[in-house]
């Protein structure tokens, strides 16, 4: 699996850290895109910021803000993304197996720690379905 990109704002810092350990601690990789302090920044920066690295180097992405909304909003203004704000691991597995989606939005403020890194595993290791979700997909773009 390529590198797995991560970002958030001051609202998620604390989230994307704990995100971080836990993946690195299974061995996988992560790129950091910040934020890097609890110092107020703008979401839609660091969004965009991990948007590109996805669309790059087809990988997928997590982003982290306090509700999870603002992030997923605007993830989801570029063409080739398809994030998926989740609060339970129901979502999380249907939204990769029907939406093939390649970013996950997570709220720190909204989702506890413990329910998050299940909602993180269950979204990374859970497949898309392809047959006519792909076509589904396709009429999106
Ligand atoms: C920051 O206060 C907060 O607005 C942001 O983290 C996010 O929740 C926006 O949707």
């Amino acid at each position: 699996m390529p590198k797995i990109v991560i970002g958030s704002d001051h609202g998620g810092y604390k989230l994307k850290n704990m995100i971080i350990k836990h993946l690195n601690g299974k061995g996988l990789e992560t790129v950091d895109i910040g934020c890097f302090t609890e110092e107020s920044c703008d979401y839609p920066i660091i969004a965009k910021a991990v948007v590109q690295e996805v669309l790059n180097n087809q990988s997928r992405g997590i982003l982290v803000c306090g509700t999870g909304i603002g992030m997923s909003i605007a993830a989801n203004r570029f063409n080739g993304i398809r994030a998926s704000h989740c609060t339970d691991t129901f979502s999380a597995r249907m939204t990769r197996m029907h939406n093939d989606s390649n970013i996950l939005c997570l709220g720190e403020r909204i989702t506890g720690a413990g329910l998050a890194l299940d909602i993180v595993d269950i979204w990374l290791k859970t497949d898309f379905e392809g047959g006519r979700h792909l076509n589904r997909i396709k009429m999106i773009e």
